[in-house]
């Protein structure tokens, strides 16, 4: 998408809108004062007839031989992260308007400032972002420009620069978006791996990588990852990216994305229903994928490592069975019990390879139990942390991105309901509650004792419904954006 700034009256512009922003209840006569024509006294007319007010998604458009003006209601004045996510709401619905009435570009008279328009650009770029790699015509969205007429020279320099990060940040989430949406016949371990092989080479240096194949895994004992992976045709790929800060930096972070490429369940096979999105299963690979992107291009003051354990679920005469016993690298014995209970068992390997990199801190994303859909619901992911400070970083960072998260506890109680007669583990429980935090903690295991933050992200990594008017069905890219504001912070 295009976006450029000018202080210039709106009116001169000849676009092919120029769009409003009304709050409710909000005065907005005055901002049509030197509207051409009689398009103010038109907009006062419409405006009785039909009742609007600035409630949220209500539209009063008018037309005259100048060109068209629309309000856009946005609903009651929100304050701090709420009136952000009003924000994103708003460049959500101009896209639906512009798709509708067919605009491609369209002016917006704002006095918000530049981390508000910040917010904008991004939520314009992901409800445009369109996937059509299979279909007979691309599906390209209507809205291709937006002109932002703000009021003076000071706030063009200062939107100038936030244009290019949100650009950037939404590149990363676009990608992830595309990774996710990808169907797992294209998207296979190696295919991830060449990926994120393309944004290391991109990367003009600031970021490399290392790919483990099946036999350098073994040598590390990684024997859980490969548990999963050894009833799959297409083979395992174990994916470290590396980025390091071009400033001097003492700070290291390490994240993991969970990157099942397709959970059938393996032998403890999903039934039909189940298994219809499970291409989302590298979600959270997808995340760690589109997030080096952004760190790429925006260059932050953190060096992240990110790696990925990446394989297929899948039956066969070669898969594990339930009640065998794998060995993971960090020594531990884990007995199966459920094959589709395979997202803890790459994890563990994952973030054991991360332990030995020695991070300040780890965070890991995975769309790890249906548990946690049935707790929070289909938008948001469940946080857990065995370090109150990080926990509450994510957190506030999350807000401010406009991403849903809330903790859930690691009850230490539950911790025995994950040992085994038989192994040091098993990797599932005898009850059937709490099924998000045993998952937790099982993960915590394996993170010896080092600031950890795990996010389960089965819930919003793939969106069944629109999950919000700037996030249309399929991936969304959900992590990457809290991710980058959190590294910000760091
Ligand atoms: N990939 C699934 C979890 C999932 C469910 C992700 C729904 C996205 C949407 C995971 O591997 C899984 O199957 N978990 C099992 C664990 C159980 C066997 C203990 C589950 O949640 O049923
Ligand atoms: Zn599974
Ligand atoms: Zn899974």
């Amino acid at each position: 998408m295009q976006f450029s700034l000018t202080k210039s009256e709106v009116w001169s512009l000849g676009p092919e809108a120029v769009i409003i922003p009304v709050f409710e209840g909000e005065e907005w006569r005055r901002a049509l004062a030197q509207a051409p024509e009689n398009i103010g006294l038109k907009a006062e007319r419409l405006a009785k007839q039909q009742a609007f007010s600035g409630k949220r998604g209500q539209q009063l458009m008018v037309h005259s031989e100048a060109g068209q003006v629309i309000l856009v209601g946005l609903g009651l004045v929100k304050r701090g992260e709420a009136f952000l996510e009003t924000v994103r709401d708003c460049a959500g619905l101009l896209a639906q308007t512009a798709e509708r009435l067919g605009l491609s570009t369209v002016a917006l008279k704002t006095s918000w400032t530049a981390e508000v328009i910040e917010q904008f650009i991004i939520a314009a770029e992901l409800a445009t972002y369109r996937y059509h790699e299979f279909k007979k015509e691309p599906k390209v969205a209507k809205l291709q420009e937006v002109i932002f007429v703000v009021a003076d020279a000071a706030t063009v320099r200062s939107v100038t620069k936030v244009l290019d990060r949100a650009q950037k940040v939404s590149e990363g989430v676009n990608l992830a978006r595309t990774l996710v949406n990808t169907p797992a016949q294209t998207m296979t371990p190696a295919r991830l791996a060449e990926v994120a092989e393309e944004v290391a080479a991109n990367s003009g240096g600031a970021v490399t990588i290392k790919v483990l194949d099946k036999a350098a895994c073994a040598e590390l004992g990684m024997g859980a990852f490969l548990a999963v992976a050894q009833g799959a045709e297409h083979e395992p790929k174990f994916i470290h990216l590396t980025y390091t800060s071009p400033r001097p930096t003492k700070k290291t972070l390490g994240i993991a994305g969970k990157g099942v490429t397709f959970d059938s369940g393996g032998l403890s096979l999903k039934p039909a229903e189940y298994m219809m999105t499970m291409k989302c299963d590298m979600a959270g690979a997808a995340a760690v994928i589109g997030l080096f992107a952004t760190l790429a291009t925006l260059k932050p003051r953190v060096n992240v490592h990110g790696v990925i354990a990446a394989t297929e679920n899948m039956p066969s005469g070669k898969a594990i069975r339930p009640g065998d016993i794998v060995k993971a690298s960090n020594g531990s014995t884990i007995e199966i019990l459920n094959t589709d209970a395979e997202g803890r068992l790459t994890l563990a390997d994952a973030l054991h390879y991360l332990v030995q990199l020695k991070p300040d801190a780890m965070i890991d994303l995975a769309t790890l139990t249906g548990a946690c859909v049935v707790a929070l619901g289909e938008e948001i992911s469940g946080v857990m942390t065995n370090d109150r400070k990080l926990g509450a970083s994510i957190l506030s960072a999350a807000k401010v991105a406009g991403e849903k998260m809330w903790e859930l506890p690691l009850e230490p109680r539950y911790r025995d309901f994950l040992l085994s007669d038989v192994a040091d583990y098993k990797n599932i429980t005898s009850t059937r509650y709490g099924g998000t935090l045993t998952a937790g903690l099982f993960l915590q295991e394996f993170v010896s004792g080092l600031p950890w933050a795990h996010l389960d992200i089965a819930g919003p990594a793939f969106a069944e419904r629109p999950m919000a008017s700037y996030l249309p069905r399929g991936g969304t890219g959900h992590g990457v954006r809290t991710l980058l504001a959190f590294i910000e912070k760091m």
